[in-house]
């Protein structure tokens, strides 16, 4: 890997850390951030580590206006040994300069980004709890910062990697979600942005999760945008069935984020010789399944929760409750070894461990 020289300016005085038990989701944000701007006839210059603060942009910035904007999500995790280690963060830097094509936003050097996560990790490592199921999040992003109000690509873009210690995405934890199956509104259809990380997709879904929020359901399950009969992806997870002994995901298609859970779970999943498909599932095949008493399991992956078992679907008010409401053998293994391996529990036999040294 090649190596960067940042320029470092640290904080006077330091935050007070928040209590474990308080962390939640991406409300509390450490001592610095990371930096850099991009100018076409420059490319990608000055990175810095710099004091955490606000952005000050020209209100003629471009992505106030036309959301030329793409992120990540990924996490460092402190080990028993004092360690801090990244899982598979070169899969999220791969996703984020597949969004950027996408989005037209230039690419960055795969080991120029990497670097930059790992030197701001490194500066807070003092900010990755250690306790149970609490981890760093890490969120990179790149907005474009032309003052311009044509509706062309900017020249002009910052790269912002922010660090935020949390605790659990769901209030549940491991336990399951209740989960909406969504009818009216789409995000997204093949040929369109569903599987690039840009802020329109969930600008988009907010209207759905907030009325499936109100009838007390964790998030929406998404169908495709043709037929409103194939399954996609949860909210912010992907999501896996068990049927008969076969486990199913939907297979990518261009309108559904590739999450780098999602890829994990299908490697163990045939590391384990459990039979795991890709494929097109209608929402209808999972009903009938579960009318026949078929439907075993039914969870999400992503980085956030990780793996989040449903314990029910409501599709058009019918209620699928499944596994009698509880988390499956398939769902706990998986929690298991993937939470394992990031904290350091399990030997990675994978090469998915980035150690911050
Ligand atoms: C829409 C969507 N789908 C799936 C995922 C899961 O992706 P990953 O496993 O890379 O976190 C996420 C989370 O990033 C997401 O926002």
């Amino acid at each position: 890997m090649k190596s960067f020289n940042f320029t470092v300016s640290e904080v006077m005085t330091k935050k007070t850390k928040p209590a474990s038990n308080q962390l939640a989701f991406g409300k509390y944000f450490t001592d610095h951030m990371f930096v850099m701007e991009y100018h076409h006839k420059k490319g990608w210059y000055d990175g810095q580590i710099v004091p955490y603060q606000p952005l000050t942009l020209d209100p003629a910035s471009m992505v106030f206006h036309y959301g030329q904007t793409v992120f990540e999500g990924l996490k460092a995790y402190a080990t028993a040994n004092g360690e801090i280690q990244l899982f598979r963060p070169e899969e999220n830097i791969k996703r984020l300069n597949r969004s950027n094509v996408r989005m037209c936003i230039p690419p960055i050097d795969p080991d120029l980004a990497l670097s930059a996560i790992k030197e701001l990790v490194k500066l807070e490592k003092d900010w990755v709890p250690k306790a149970e199921g609490t981890s760093l999040y890490i969120r990179p992003f790149i907005i474009a910062t032309e003052p311009n109000l044509g509706v062309e690509a900017a020249k002009q873009y910052k790269f912002v990697v922010i660090l935020s210690p949390v605790g659990s995405y769901y209030k549940e934890g491991i336990n399951p979600v209740k989960i909406a199956v969504e009818n009216d509104y789409i995000r997204s259809v093949e040929g369109g942005t569903g599987e690039a990380k840009t802020a329109g997709n969930y600008a988009g879904s907010l209207i759905a999760q907030e009325i499936a929020e109100k009838e007390g359901y964790a998030q929406v399950l998404w169908l495709d945008a043709h037929e409103k009969k194939y399954i996609e992806e949860v909210g912010s997870m992907n999501v896996f069935f068990k049927i008969d002994g076969e486990i199913i995901t939907p297979k990518l298609n261009g309108s559904i984020l590739p999450g780098v859970t999602r890829k994990s779970v299908i490697q163990l999943l045939e590391y384990w010789d459990l039979p795991i498909t890709e494929r097109k599932i209608s929402i209808e095949e999972i009903v009938e399944a579960h009318q026949a008493g078929h439907l075993e399991e039914a969870f999400g992956t992503g980085t956030a929760a990780v793996i989040s078992p449903i314990g029910e679907l409501n599709y058009n008010g019918e209620k699928l409750s499944i596994n009698n409401q509880k988390t499956g053998e398939i769902a706990k293994r998986l929690y298991d070894t993937i939470t394992g391996i990031q904290y350091g529990k399990i030997a990675d036999t994978f090469g998915w461990i980035n150690i911050i040294s």
